[in-house]
């Protein structure tokens, strides 16, 4: 231990406040050993400082807000992930804050759930790296990032309860890889546990997680912090790995773990590494504070702006009706054109210091053109007179650029989509234009993927995706070619929800919710099962036109261990300068283990001139040719022949060359329940079949708890819809919600705190700072068991001594 002169002279109280935020964003000091407390704040796309008093999610310092991970990840690009870490780090010096909470790098299993725009990729490997690169940019200036959420937090809905239940092959190669990648490239500071189960284990208490494969087989030495309210019981979380809880739980928590050593029942040898993870911490983020650090606003606004730029990808060009004129006049309709939307709702909302919207970029390229709004913003207002006032001018111009896209109110933190749809009122106005036969370009703001049914009927489609504070301008200058297009998506736009694999499981039954398409997430399943999409994952033009040649393998033959390098040449037979992402998939030839057709295994993006040629090269590792083999517990290497598949996008082979590793595993390990793998379209697998793959029992159905079943580990939502006090209760909650944080009643963030209230097991809600204590939430639990006058009791008594104390503490 690093820090043993200290730790042994801390009584077990002084350790254990240090496992537990003073309040919720800072870690406790211990003045008497010299002990900082070290602020930590949100994260990802800029920094979210909260106003310490305000208890609105949007109240924070103002910051610069950079384009969300969604679009970060398109850009392909780890030096512009780099810069971004950097710059970001800038704004965190200048506040004195120690941990950005970022990057979040969960694998984006469904585009319905609602905090994809906060995710990189459905990609491991490219998660992984932007991630990695991302860290290096933050932690080189000298403040730390928390990678999260660990693991399995691929969905809103429940998050907080949800088993999510995935064998183990599943795990290690979708759901880990980007966590290893992230964490032995970059030894993040920090990493955030998430709230969900694992295979029926909280993650903030999973040894297999947090100690095991994260630890002992990664080597991470950094602190584990639980994601806010993510605690279920810290005496079984410290053993398992995990070492600080946040926010602060008023020395509740820590009084159990207390117990817990007191007792005999836990070791102290695992309190004390977790303060000497701590200590170490905090003591490097105290070296590495400048106080008065000062940055440019203005400076970061432009890298705001060229992160949009590079990430924006182009979509649709046809007859290369983009870039556009700047001589020509034209029409622009959407109220997203006037009011961007660039960020999510939730933990991550940045509280921007200037806002560019699309008409603004106009502006400063001085283009002519018109303007109407075409639908509100608003779901609760009629669009129709905006739709016939748009529809009218429409008639008067060639050329319209309709900027359309999903609001707040249909992608947050907190919940999930229902629907990949565009909102009603965008939908309509794009069928209204449509009929009009013009020249149609659509920019279109999103974070994650929608259905385009108009697709056809449009000439031009440039997706900004969230691009930041500075998304207007960087639209514009792509829009009328100051800007190169060069971002390609990091995941697949299907053509509709039921062709996604995990369609039948999303989100669950409640309880659990059941990873059983397995390996099979996003290019993985589409390019196995031979399934059409609107866009395929690795796709985005340019306003130039590349060229792939000489695929220059160092040698065909390989052993175990060896690396395989080989050269591209890449060229750019346009006449603009661009840069152009190259893909390289991996396509075995006869796996022994059922295994996606291909799977990405690198990518570089560079600048090529007009008319000239750049050599990339790559090296791929063994890892990059293996699967995870839950027998031997490792990655394995088939002995056998392999296609290194360089491309332009997943669904494209511009070149193919063929290696061999002549040693490797030679054995079978076809399973017959995995046949479905090979027509991932023509059944399901059954739960029986998935249980036999996962190597455990399923997780029990979810059934409401009947009167007198009900318990703290429950949740309002459980009991909605039977009981008319739960829904009353709901009511009340999101009543007060709205009363306290002065917000519309669509208003995202209002969502997610009343979802956070119905759906938060009631013994948790304390952290979460709702006004009930853990006392009268047994009160609560006794009303609804058919107890009302014992429960109201309770709940009267635990008022009453809190009040006394708290009239004690003033005096
Ligand atoms: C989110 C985290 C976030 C934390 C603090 C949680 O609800 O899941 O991503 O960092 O809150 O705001």
């Amino acid at each position: 231990m690093k820090h043993e002169a200290i730790i042994s002279q801390m009584t077990l109280e002084e350790k254990l406040s240090m496992l537990s935020g003073d309040g919720p964003w800072r870690t406790q000091a211990i003045p008497r050993f010299g002990v900082p407390s070290i602020t930590v704040s949100d994260g990802p796309h800029g920094l979210r400082k909260p106003n310490e008093k305000s208890v609105a999610v949007n109240d924070s310092v103002k910051a610069t807000c950079f384009p969300t991970a969604v679009t970060v990840a398109a850009s392909w690009d780890k030096d512009l992930a780099k810069t971004l870490g950097e710059t970001i780090a800038e704004e965190c010096l200048a506040e004195d804050v120690g941990i950005l909470l970022g990057p979040g790098v969960n694998i984006k299993r469904s585009p319905l759930c609602g905090r994809n725009f906060e995710y990189f990729s459905e990609d491991p490997y490219l998660a992984g790296y932007i991630a990695s690169a991302f860290i290096n940019g933050v932690q080189s200036k000298g403040v730390g990032t928390s990678l999260k959420h660990f693991a399995c937090n691929n969905q809103e809905e429940r998050r907080l309860s949800i088993s999510s239940t995935v064998d183990m092959r599943t795990l290690r190669e979708l759901y880990l890889t980007q966590f290893e990648i992230a964490v032995k490239n970059s030894h993040p500071y920090t990493l955030m546990c998430s709230y969900n189960k694992v295979n029926k284990v909280y993650s903030s208490e999973n040894k297999l997680l947090l100690t095991d494969i994260l630890r002992n087989e990664w080597g991470y030495s950094g602190v584990v912090m639980s994601d806010w309210g993510a605690v279920n019981d810290r005496a079984r979380g410290v053993p398992a790995g995990l070492d600080l809880e946040m926010p602060g739980c008023n020395g509740k928590n820590d009084r159990c773990v207390i117990d817990a050593v007191n007792s005999g029942k836990l070791d102290v040898k695992y309190v004390d590494q977790a303060v000497d993870n701590m200590l170490d911490l905090v003591f490097r983020c105290q070296k590495n504070a400048q106080p008065g650090y000062t940055y440019s606003i203005e400076k970061h606004n432009e890298i705001a702006q060229k992160v949009a730029e590079e990430s924006a990808v182009l979509l649709k060009n046809e007859n290369n009706i983009l870039p556009l004129d700047k001589n020509k006049k034209i029409l622009v309709l959407g109220a997203l054109a006037e009011t961007p939307r660039y960020q999510g709702a939730g933990s991550s909302h940045v509280n921007s210091h200037k806002i560019t919207s699309l008409l603004d970029g106009l502006d400063a390229l001085g283009v002519r053109y018109e303007y109407a709004p075409g639908y509100t913003l608003d779901s609760k207002k009629s669009s129709v007179k905006a739709r016939e006032a748009a529809v009218a001018l429409a008639r008067n111009y060639d050329t319209i650029l309709m900027c359309i896209g999903l609001t707040d109110e249909y992608e947050a933190e907190g919940f999930d989509r229902l629907t990949l749809d565009l909102p009603q009122s965008q939908l309509d106005l794009m069928t209204e234009i449509t009929k009009l036969s013009k020249n149609i370009v659509v920019n279109l703001q999103c974070g994650s993927p929608v259905t385009m049914p108009w697709l056809s009927n449009v000439q031009g489609l440039l997706l900004s995706y969230l691009g930041g504070q500075a998304t207007g301008g960087a639209a514009a200058n792509l829009l009328y070619g100051m800007a190169n297009p060069s971002g390609k998506l990091a995941e697949t736009f299907p053509l509709a929800l039921e062709d996604t694999p995990c369609y039948r499981y999303f989100p669950g039954d409640g309880r659990s919710v059941l990873y059983r398409e397995g390996v099979y997430v996003g290019y993985r399943y589409y390019t196995t099962a031979q399934k059409d999409v609107l866009f395929p994952f690795g796709y985005g033009l340019s306003y130039t036109s590349f060229q792939y040649d000489k695929l220059d393998l160092k040698s065909t033959q390989y052993h175990d261990g060896d690396a395989v390098e080989f050269s591209v040449t890449v060229s750019n037979t346009g006449d603009k300068d661009g840069k152009e992402v190259v893909e390289v998939y991996v396509h075995p030839h006869d796996p022994k283990i059922d295994r996606p057709d291909r799977e990405l295994k690198a990518f570089k993006k560079v600048f090529v001139k007009a008319h000239s040629s750049e050599t990339v090269s790559f090296s791929l590792s063994k890892r990059d040719f293996c699967y995870y083999d839950v027998d031997s517990k490792a990655f394995v290497l088939d002995q056998g022949k392999y296609d290194i598949i360089v491309a332009k996008n997943v669904m494209d082979s511009s070149l193919v060359a063929t290696v061999e590793f002549v040693d490797g595993n030679t054995k079978d390990k076809h399973l017959s329940i995995n046949s479905w793998y090979n027509h991932p379209s023509d059944r399901e697998i059954t739960k029986s079949e998935f249980a036999e793959l996962l190597r455990m029992d399923l997780p029990e159905r979810m059934i409401a708890p009947k009167k007198g079943e009900f318990k703290g580990e429950h949740l309002i939502a459980d009991l909605m819809p039977t009981s008319g006090l739960a829904r009353g209760i709901a009511k009340i909650a999101r009543f007060g919600i709205r009363t306290v944080t002065h917000v519309k009643d669509n208003d995202p963030g209002l969502e997610m705190g009343y979802r956070c209230f119905i759906y938060t097991p009631l013994y948790k809600l304390p952290a979460f700072g709702y006004v009930l204590s853990k006392d009268s939430l047994e009160g609560v639990t006794d009303v609804f068991n058919g107890h009302p006058f014992k429960g109201t009791g309770i709940v009267i008594k635990d008022f009453t001594n809190q009040l006394k104390k708290h009239i004690k503490k003033k005096k």
